[in-house]
Formats: C-alpha cells, sequence, structure tokens
C-alpha cells in the first residue's frame, strides 16, 4: 500500500537552518557572555527529548496546560468558532488534540495548521493526527514563529494557538515584535491563544528544569551535538555541566552549559576557534515565568484584548484568550 504524501510546506530548509545556525553560532559564540538561541535545540533527537520531559515528574508546565484544555476546550470552540487552528511551535500537537476535538464537536473546524522550525517533529505529528483525524484538512509549515510569519494560512477565521509556555523562551523585545507579527497577521475579531508558566517558588521551578534523572541536561547538550553535526564542531559534550537557575530580576529560568575544565573548541564551517574559560558559562535559554496582568499587558501593546484567561486548579499555569483588535 502507497502511503499519500504528507501536505507539508517547507518554508524552512536544511540548508536555510545551518545558515540560520552558522550566522546565530558566530554571533553568539564570540559574544560575552557566549549564548545561542533555544531553537537549535530541536533537531529529532532533541525533540525526542523534549516528549520525555513533559512525561517527567517535576516537569508540571505541560500537565498543567493539559488539564485547563481538557476543562476549557469546549469554551474556547464556542467562543472562537474558529474555523482554521494554526498551531505555532507545534511539536507532537500532543494536548492540541483537545482543541481539536472541541474545534470538530462545534462544527466549525476545516483546517489545522502546525507550525515548526522541526521538521522532524512536524512529520511525526501529521502522521499520527492523518491517522487520528482523517476528515480534517491539515497543512503542515516547516518555518521559523519569529521570522516567518507571513507564511501562516490567509482565510478562514483563525485561531493561533501558541501552547506549552513557549512564548517564555523569547526575551522582552522578541516577544513583543512577536505579538506584533502576528497581530499584524490577524484580522479584528480573530483569535489568539496563549500558554504561559507562573512566577512561582523556585523550589518548584528549578527541578523542573534540572529532574533527578537528567533528560533535561541531555536536552541542553543536545545543541552541543547539533553544533557538531552541522557546522563539524569539535565539542565535547560531557565536558559542558548542566545549570538550571532562577533570576529572579527577569523572573525567568535560565539555563546553560558550563565547561568544566578550560578548553578550545574548533567550529571548522566557521574557520572559528572558541576558548572557554574553567567555569565559563554558554546561555542556551530562558524560560520566562509571568505574574497576572504581564502577558495581558504585553497582548494589550500588540493590538489584543484578553477575553479570558484559565489556570490550573493549582494556578501553575495559565492559558489565554485574545481577541485581535
Ligand atoms: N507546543 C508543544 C511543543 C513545545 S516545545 C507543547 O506545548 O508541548 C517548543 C516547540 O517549538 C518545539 O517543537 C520547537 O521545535 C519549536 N520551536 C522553537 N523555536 C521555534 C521557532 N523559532 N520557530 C518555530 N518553531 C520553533
Ligand atoms: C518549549 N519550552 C516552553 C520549554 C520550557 O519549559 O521553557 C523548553 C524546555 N527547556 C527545558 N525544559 C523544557
Amino acid at each position: 500500500m502507497t502511503v499519500p504524501e504528507l501536505d507539508l510546506d517547507v518554508h524552512l530548509t536544511a540548508e536555510d537552518l545551518a545558515a540560520a545556525l552558522r550566522a546565530d553560532a558566530r554571533r553568539g559564540l564570540t559574544a560575552t557572555p557566549k549564548w545561542l538561541p533555544p531553537k537549535y535545540f530541536y533537531d529529532a533527537r532533541g525533540s525526542a527529548l523534549f516528549e520525555e520531559i513533559t512525561r517527567l515528574r517535576e516537569y508540571y508546565p505541560t500537565r498543567a496546560e493539559r488539564e485547563i484544555l481538557a476543562e476549557r476546550a469546549g469554551a474556547i470552540a464556542r467562543r472562537t468558532g474558529a474555523k482554521v487552528l494554526v498551531e505555532l511551535g507545534s511539536g507532537s500537537s500532543e494536548k492540541t488534540r483537545l482543541l481539536l476535538d472541541a474545534l470538530r464537536e462545534h462544527g466549525t473546524l476545516g483546517s489545522f495548521v502546525p507550525l515548526d522550525v522541526s521538521g522532524a517533529a512536524l512529520r511525526d505529528a501529521l502522521a499520527a493526527l492523518r491517522t487520528d483525524y482523517p476528515d480534517l484538512h491539515l497543512h503542515g509549515i516547516v518555518a521559523d514563529f519569529v521570522n516567518h510569519l507571513e507564511v501562516l494560512p490567509e482565510s478562514g477565521t483563525r485561531l493561533v494557538a501558541f501552547l506549552g509556555g513557549t512564548i517564555g523562551n523569547l526575551v522582552p523585545a522578541e516577544r513583543a515584535a512577536f505579538l506584533a507579527g502576528v497581530r499584524a497577521r490577524l484580522s479584528p475579531g480573530e483569535w489568539l491563544l496563549i500558554g504561559a508558566d507562573l512566577v512561582k517558588n523556585p523550589a518548584v521551578l528549578v527541578p523542573a528544569y534540572d529532574d533527578a534523572a537528567g533528560v533535561t541536561a541531555e536536552f541542553n547538550r543536545n545543541v552541543l551535538h547539533v553544533l557538531n553535526r552541522e557546522l563539524h564542531a569539535d565539542f565535547n559534550p560531557s565536558l559542558f555541566a548542566h545549570v538550571a537557575l532562577w533570576d529572579p530580576a527577569n523572573e525567568w529560568i535560565e539555563m546553560r552549559l558550563r565547561a568544566t575544565r578550560p578548553m578550545t573548541v574548533h567550529v571548522a564551517d566557521l574557520g572559528l576557534d572558541v576558548s572557554f574559560a574553567g567555569g565559563e558559562e554558554l546561555r542556551t535559554e530562558v524560560s520566562a515565568k509571568f505574574r497576572p496582568g504581564r502577558l495581558a499587558n504585553e497582548l494589550a501593546a500588540a493590538g489584543f484584548a484578553v477575553r479570558d484567561r484559565w489556570t490550573d486548579t493549582l494556578g501553575r499555569f495559565s492559558l489565554t484568550l485574545a481577541a485581535a483588535v
């Protein structure tokens, strides 16, 4: 039996991503302090490690957001009457099925458009969705939600979902530009649904990013494997320690990789030697946590009005439904 092709629009090819990685790695590895953007975690292995993270006892955001969606997806469907569900940074789209089910039951949904920088994650998600939602038009887009929002579908009553707390992986200036970019694509009355993790006790936050089994550490070090493969670098990932710390001033978790001894890494494709002092840290991700009001203010500044906001029963995570105004 031949399996029909997935409807996948590759806006960002492996070559495009490699070119972006070259530019970002050159900028980040020659900066003080050193840093790398988090989108490079998500090759096939990184996406699989992220899925493993979502099942860890310490990592509560996925379970908390799923609880809210299970409770509120019906209300979201009735309120939005969405015909097109777009999901940014869709990954496995596992929780999104709650929205798909509710919108289908409501009778409005015609298509689902997941968008992710990870072609591997998107292909797996689409293959599974195609089996379980045979009547739904599925159209995947491999693209960067920071740089390529122009690829979003043009028509339909659109609901753009940005789940998982991924908004927190953008620093404030990136967030403002991102929200304005989404707003520019929507017409008044169309919808944005954002999952955001909330400020809480660091004794809960830090273990979520530094689990006992070391899965997050491996996810963090995965970016070095990506640099080795894509840029012919010679990082020894085992010489970098995983660091997760709570920054109370910025109210974000910061993930870093700490060089456990002095070393020089050669990045062949950049013709670059990168020296690390013993103990020097490379920032690989921020994961901002929100207080009620902050996200609403940022949404208002971008031209959205909050219509509803829910949290899980333990008050750990929020889901905000906003309309373009
Ligand atoms: N939304 C899912 C997955 C979250 S993990 C959930 O809630 O579980 C973050 C996802 O965003 C990954 O699949 C990653 O590949 C994707 N991603 C990260 N940066 C991105 C970018 N700049 N553009 C598009 N996708 C991105
Ligand atoms: C995708 N994103 C919301 C995750 C987070 O919690 O910031 C990525 C992650 N990093 C470490 N663990 C999970």
